[in-house]
């Protein structure tokens, strides 16, 4: 099937990418002129592992082809909108300004009888103003607005992708409903569920899914702190509780809050919209709270590792909101580091590649180019991200290199025992003084 995917950012480029790899023919378009010639010269503008190969066999193979036109949409079957629906800087709702100009320009050239797919994460009854949007400009065309949120998690995009638990699909009509089965088809050959919902269920679900997830976060983040105060650790609360098979053990690992393009956007939005239909979402609300003030939480516990940071060089590895991603958005790193250098710490950092994007949101930092070359000479060690070349240091090295034995770990990444015995002063994440009496209040 002729596919057209407009937007070509982490979600476009990645859904237009698999679907060729479905065996569908796909032109993603984008209004950035750059990114598009970049992509036609085989040059992936993000990072995430696997893209590159699945962008260069379906080119090679003539299924994939990149277009700044919006004219290349001409003759598709489904236009997918997979535009970035930003959070509003005054109310926290999502901003769709990039989601009613592409309806408009699709508007424009789409055929009669063909389907456009709501990829980005859009409010409640979006689907329906695109819907208004498209037969007011194009009054004579019949055209099915679908919802198909995705649930991509950046640095696994390309495996969830092409095998997810499930594809959510909001539709309105017959029509719809069977571009959208033949569109994945390929995935119902494997036995993946394709759910068929209305469109305003399928547009809560992709909220509700990630409220849910930053819910868990947020919930095993403040056990973490109890487990400081009643000596518990929380490596083992998170698995004795994530056994549980309602529960799950995936979304229980506690960090210094939760980042990234989604989590923080989706939460805010999902909050206004439901406060504004007056059925406000409390819990949403205060998880919201409690993640941005735990990222302010992470940069006082480091000051207070390092009995102060004044004057002193803090190294710090990852910066990155997760690991294998280069994407630094609502990163906890951005509150934290700012603050110890607010406190007067001079701070050298190292990711392995978040620097580009790091380097113009944090420009009062300096970088270096590989762990052991971040710690040398500092006063104390803090890991903000787990990625992997982080996991296993020579601690011997860092102990050496590092002007005080300080180690703020705060992705529990290495084993308290250890560290201590090898002569760290060690904070990590719940982890309270083993076999501690419970403090007397
Ligand atoms: C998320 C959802 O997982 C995905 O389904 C949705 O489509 C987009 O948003 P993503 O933002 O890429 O994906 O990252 P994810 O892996 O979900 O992590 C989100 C944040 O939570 C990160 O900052 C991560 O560090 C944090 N996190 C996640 C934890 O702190 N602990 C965990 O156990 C899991």
């Amino acid at each position: 099937m002729r596919i057209a995917m407009v937007g070509a950012g982490y979600v476009g480029l990645v859904s237009g990418a698999c679907l060729s790899d479905f065996g569908h023919e796909v032109v993603c378009i984008d209004k950035d002129a750059d990114k598009i010639e970049a992509l036609r010269r085989g040059q992936i503008p993000i990072f995430e592992p696997g893209l590159q190969e699945v962008v260069a066999n379906n080119v090679r193979a003539g299924r994939l082809s990149f277009s700044p036109d919006i004219k290349a949409a001409k003759g598709a079957k489904a236009i997918f909108i997979a535009v970035g629906t930003p959070t509003k800087a005054d109310d926290g709702q999502a901003d769709l300004t990039y989601v009613r100009a592409a309806a408009r320009e699709i508007a424009d050239i789409v055929n009669d009888g063909a389907v456009v797919v709501m990829k980005s994460t859009v409010p409640v009854g979006t689907g329906d103003e695109i819907e208004a949007i498209i037969a007011d400009r194009a009054p004579l065309k019949r055209v099915s607005v679908v919802s198909n949120p995705e649930f991509l998690r950046e640095g696994a995009a390309i495996d969830d992708f092409k095998q997810p638990d499930r594809v959510v699909i909001g539709v309105e009509d017959e029509d719809g409903r069977k571009v959208m089965r033949e569109i994945y088809r390929p995935l119902e050959l494997n036995q993946t569920a394709l759910l068929f919902t209305s469109r305003r269920s399928s547009e809560l679900i992709k909220y509700a899914a990630n409220a849910y997830l930053a819910m868990k976060v947020a919930f095993i983040n403040e056990i973490s702190d109890l487990c400081e105060q009643v000596g518990g650790d929380i490596q083992d609360v998170a698995r004795g509780v994530g056994l549980d098979n309602r529960i799950g053990y995936r979304f229980l690992n506690a960090g210094p809050g939760f980042g990234g393009s989604c989590f923080p956007k989706d939460t805010l939005a999902l909050m206004k919209i439901a406060k504004e239909a007056g059925a406000p979402l409390r819990l949403v609300e205060t998880l919201v709270e409690a993640n941005e003030n735990r990222k302010l939480a992470m940069a006082r516990k480091i000051v207070k590792a390092c009995g102060g940071v004044k004057g002193k060089t803090i190294a710090v590895l990852g910066l990155t909101f997760k690991p294998n991603t280069d994407d630094m958005r609502s990163a906890p790193s951005l509150t934290i580091v700012p603050v110890l250098q607010a406190e007067g710490a001079r701070v050298v950092a190292f990711d392995p590649e978040g620097a580009k994007s790091a380097k113009e949101l944090l420009p009062d930092i300096e970088f270096a180019d590989g762990p052991y070359s971040c710690v040398q000479g500092a006063d104390a060690l803090v890991i903000i991200t787990e990625w992997d070349a982080f996991r296993a240091l020579d601690l011997a090295r860092v102990k050496a290199a590092l002007r005080q034995p300080i180690v703020v770990d705060l992705r529990n990444i290495y084993r308290r025992e250890e560290m201590i015995a090898l002569g760290f002063h060690y904070e990590s994440l719940g982890r309270g003084r083993r076999g501690d009496k419970a403090r007397r209040s």
